[in-house]
């Protein structure tokens, strides 16, 4: 599929529940949030009706979010049967590590060759405070044994905080020396709960990446892209097995390459995570419609997709946060 301002759309993110075992206080407000109630979300069978759809559209790129990924029952036979899907040609996960020590061979053995695991710090006691109650062990390990076992690449994704993780860039960046592991510093996006963080709590991807140039010396720009790079440019340090990727989550000059969209658990397609447009698929699934209605809705959704964002110009919130949509 093609959109309206020339660009190639072969990735769908599918949200598979909005719910999660922690509590990032950027992510999610103190209460919680509402989650959806179970008939609402969609179902396995209906989640791999819209992946066939999708992939007879030309979309060969799936990943899936939440909410916890993981959480989900029934997300391993998911996921073998996605894999089986004939146009799949990759298979990602963004999970928050808990629960790879217990799932990581399987979801291997599924067919999920890369990960992405959300990590804002290195210290026990502020990853209890960040995700209100996470335990870090239990997502270290699980880093420990996605590496052990395969995985290529493994990301970790750092949102960059002041007065939060800033004297620990300098550490992750190190971590890229001797560990496989991708380390990708993201802009704190005005998107789910970080109106709840302190106001001063942003900090430009140029700004941590000259606080490492300043510890560790001069970045280089990394020679061949990270697998599935997309937004995030990459750098390395010598000799080191990983690479520093700087997601900015606040320019979109990214935009020009977007070649996604994106599912939400309950079944709305969203042409951009920055705009409250959405596709409803939910309906059409359950009314029974055969394909070429479910493809008109996905070209539809694609032919809303805007040329680029406005959310560092002030451009109203995306409705639901990063848990509801799928980062
Ligand atoms: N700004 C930036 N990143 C965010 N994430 C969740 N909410 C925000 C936000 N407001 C990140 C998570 C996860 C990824 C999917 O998005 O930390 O790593
Ligand atoms: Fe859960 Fe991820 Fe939100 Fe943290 S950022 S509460 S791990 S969905």
């Amino acid at each position: 599929m093609e959109d309206h301002f020339g660009r190639q759309i072969n990735y769908l993110r599918i949200s598979i529940t909005d719910r999660c075992n922690l509590r990032c206080l950027y992510c999610m407000p103190p209460e919680g949030i509402t989650t959806t109630s179970r008939d609402e979300i969609l179902r396995m069978e209906e989640l791999l009706r819209v992946a066939e759809v999708a992939q007879q559209l030309g979309i060969t790129k799936f990943r899936l979010t939440g909410g916890e990924p993981l959480l989900r029952k029934g997300v391993i036979p998911f996921i073998r049967s996605l894999a089986l899907l004939p146009g799949v040609e990759d298979i990602a996960v963004t999970t928050n590590g808990t629960l790879l020590l217990e799932l990581g061979e399987q979801l291997r053995d599924a067919g999920v060759r890369r990960l992405n695991i959300s990590l804002d710090t290195l210290d026990s006691d502020k990853f209890h405070r960040i995700t209100r109650g996470g335990s870090l062990k239990q997502v270290y390990d699980g880093i420990q044994k996605a590496l052990e076992i395969g995985f290529d690449p493994v990301k970790l994704n750092v949102v960059a905080l002041r007065n939060f993780n800033d004297r620990e860039w300098v550490d992750f960046a190190r971590l890229t020396v001797d560990h496989p592991l991708h380390v990708r510093f993201i802009e704190l996006m005005p998107i789910g709960a970080s109106w709840t963080m302190s106001g001063n709590s942003f900090v430009s991807c140029e700004e941590v990446k000259s606080v490492i140039e300043q510890g560790l010396g001069k970045l280089n720009r990394a020679k061949r892209g990270v697998q599935g790079s997309g937004p995030a440019e990459y750098y390395t340090l010598p000799n080191s097995k990983g690479s520093i990727g700087f997601i900015h989550a606040m320019s979109n000059h990214f935009c020009a390459d977007c070649n996604r969209l994106r599912l939400t658990a309950d079944g709305k397609l969203r042409p951009c995570l920055h705009d409250q447009h959405e596709v409803d698929l939910r309906d059409a699934l359950r009314s029974g419609v055969g394909d070429k209605e479910l493809q008109r809705l996905f070209r539809k959704a694609v032919s809303l997709k805007p040329a680029n964002h406005h959310v560092a110009t002030g451009a109203p919130e995306a409705g639901r946060g990063m848990c509801q949509i799928g980062g």
